[in-house]
């Protein structure tokens, strides 16, 4: 099996996960409890050892593997969305190293639950926000930008006269809606989140 169709199928998978991550970060926007009952159910699936296992595997296999097809493609990359496929896929693999080993590290060295307080603590902080906010920002632009890159190279039609750039360009749309939702949710409206004792820890104090 070569490389791409490897990063095909792991990219399908993970994507699966994500949907369901960023759906339960825009659920936030209800509030830091609704948000926490939702990851409860979430975990049942995406925590279950067997599953969790797989999606780790197949974490490291697309950075991987789109680590070695970001060498292949890089130079041949001119028009906008080619540029945008291979590096929205380098900020991911840099994202994706940081905040899976942050999370294993809070979960396994910290001991602490890796719920909304762990995730939104930096967002809330000055001037750790200054990091946190872009680099949230651009994983989840990165993702759908991904998504939209790899929609203008295989969609071949128009739908509704919208020709298939446009339709990638509505998929760069809706990427900003997601992260202005999320990023509601996450700083409880932009007023901030209290974040508990036990979370201080991650920002310094
Ligand atoms: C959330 C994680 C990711 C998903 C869901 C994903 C998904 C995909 C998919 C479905 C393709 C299209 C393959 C095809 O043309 O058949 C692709 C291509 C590609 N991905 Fe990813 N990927 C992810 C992460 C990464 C990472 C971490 C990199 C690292 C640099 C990367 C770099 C690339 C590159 C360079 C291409 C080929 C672009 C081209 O052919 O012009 N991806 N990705
Ligand atoms: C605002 C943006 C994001 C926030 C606040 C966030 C926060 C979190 C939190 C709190 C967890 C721990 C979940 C748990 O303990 O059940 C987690 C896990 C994870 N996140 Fe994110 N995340 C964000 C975006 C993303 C994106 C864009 C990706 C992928 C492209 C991603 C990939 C993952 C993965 C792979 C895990 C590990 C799942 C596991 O095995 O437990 N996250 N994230």
């Amino acid at each position: 099996m070569n490389k791409k169709v490897i990063h095909y199928f792991s990219g399908i998978f993970i994507s699966l996960f994500v949907g369901m991550h960023l759906f339960n970060h825009v659920w936030g926007i209800l509030g830091a409890e609704k948000h926490i009952a939702l990851m409860n159910h979430l975990r049942v699936v995406y925590r279950n050892p067997l599953i969790e296992t797989l999606l780790l595997l197949a974490v490291l296999v697309q950075i991987i593997s789109g680590l070695l097809l970001f060498k292949e493609v890089r130079k041949k990359s001119v028009s906008f969305f080619n540029k945008l496929h291979v590096y929205s896929g380098l900020y991911l693999a840099i994202f994706l190293i940081i905040h899976v080993s942050a999370i294993l590290g809070g979960r396994l060295v910290l001991k602490l639950d890796t719920n909304f307080y762990f995730g939104v603590a930096g967002l809330n902080t000055f001037p750790l926000n200054l990091f946190f906010i872009p680099y949230y920002g651009l994983a989840v632009f990165s993702f759908f930008g991904h998504i939209a890159a790899i929609h203008s190279k295989k969609m071949q039609k128009s739908v509704w006269g919208v020709s298939p750039v446009s339709q990638s360009k509505i998929i760069l749309i809706i990427s900003f809606i997601f992260i202005m939702l999320i990023f509601y949710g996450v700083t409880n409206g932009f007023q901030g989140v209290n974040i508990p004792k036990e979370y201080k820890v991650l920002v310094g104090n």
